[in-house]
């Protein structure tokens, strides 16, 4: 049974509608050889009557990492409380969520780099000795006290992995990066979604879709429910490639996926600075955009479409990226 500590705005922003979670690794799709890996973990800490090693999930965001723990909190059958590194502000706040742990729970921290240093330092012995140290008293009489915690599992999310300090990193057992899920991956996740719903989608619209969700489930999703929208309002209810096309240009989802934020990005970078290379901050205040903003949802997408390089004097675009746009390419002239 999960027990959420995040807020409903942060919960709804991370998870997929009820109906819509996969509850098991079977219904799980993509990302393979996470998966294998965890079968198998789960397998033998449940042979062996122990509680799964601490994981740490990282990648992009809507990939599923928050949907993968509470498929492990569900295989293994245990509980799971779910919190975040934003959320717990003082070391008391981690010491009595991990006081209230039961055998085998599984705790989940979300934003797992967000979490301030010294609550941080509160599960180095709470994961390696399943234990945490209390001061009590004041002053003279001021003493630590070791509190002996149940055998449990963290499951850590970040999609900053290099954040992380090494400490922290060096405490869990299993390491996994989510990757961007491929076209088929997506057009099965779409085709149980459409199949849940009771929608009919034909495959063309399937395949359109998937093309247009960033190599992510989330995405894929969110734009079902709304080219669903546009089926029942204009269509009868059929989703056909004529109707998806539609929606999807309505909603300004290019080609490849492309948002208004991702051309603001592009456009700010071609227009503003020549194409870079020019520093994320300055990029980010051009375009009314936080940094981590840009680190950690944009950037990810258009650097795996090659639109863009990081390089140590900056963000630069790419000839891809002005074709795509449909400018002319100076670059490679002066280099
Ligand atoms: N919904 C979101 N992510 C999913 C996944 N990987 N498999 C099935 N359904 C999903």
């Amino acid at each position: 049974m999960a027990e959420e500590i995040l807020s409903a705005e942060k919960q709804n922003e991370d998870l997929e509608p009820v109906e819509l979670r996969p509850r098991t690794l079977d219904e799980y799709i993509g990302q393979d050889h996470v998966k294998e890996m965890m079968s198998i973990f789960i397998q033998a800490a449940k042979n062996r009557n122990e509680s799964l090693d601490h994981v740490l999930l990282y990648g992009p965001p809507g990939l599923g990492k928050t949907t993968l723990a509470n498929i492990v909190a569900n295989e293994v059958g245990a509980n799971i409380k779910v919190t975040s590194g934003p959320s717990i502000e003082k070391s008391g706040d981690l010491a009595v969520l991990l006081t209230s742990l039961e055998p085998g729970d599984i705790l989940f921290i979300d934003e797992i780099h967000r979490l301030p240093r010294i609550v941080e330092e509160v599960l180095y012995p709470a994961m390696e000795d399943f234990a945490i140290d209390l001061i009590v008293g004041k002053d003279e009489t001021q003493k630590s006290i070791r509190v002996d915690l149940p055998p449990f599992t963290l499951i850590g999310a970040t999609t900053r992995y290099g954040d992380l300090t090494a400490p922290l990193r060096d405490r869990f057992g299993v390491v996994h990066k989510l990757e961007y899920y491929d076209i088929s991956a997506l057009e099965k996740i779409c085709q149980r979604t459409a199949k849940i719903y009771g929608a009919h989608m034909e495959i063309e619209s399937v395949s359109e879709l998937a093309k247009r969700s960033r190599g992510t489930p989330r995405i894929v999703n969110r734009l079902f429910r709304r080219i669903r929208d546009f089926a029942d309002v204009l269509n009868d209810g059929v989703i056909d490639i004529a109707i998806t096309k539609k929606a999807l240009d309505k909603l300004q989802i290019d080609e490849v996926g492309l948002d208004q934020k991702d051309y603001d990005y592009l456009y700010g970078l071609i227009d503003k600075f020549g194409g870079g290379p020019v520093g994320v901050e300055s990029l980010a205040s051009s375009i009314s955009e936080e940094v981590t903003t840009l680190e950690d949802v944009y950037e990810p997408y258009l650097l795996k479409l090659g639109f863009i390089h990081r390089t140590p004097r900056g963000r630069q675009a790419t000839e891809k990226a002005y074709k795509h746009l449909k400018r002319s390419y100076q670059g490679g002239l002066f280099e």
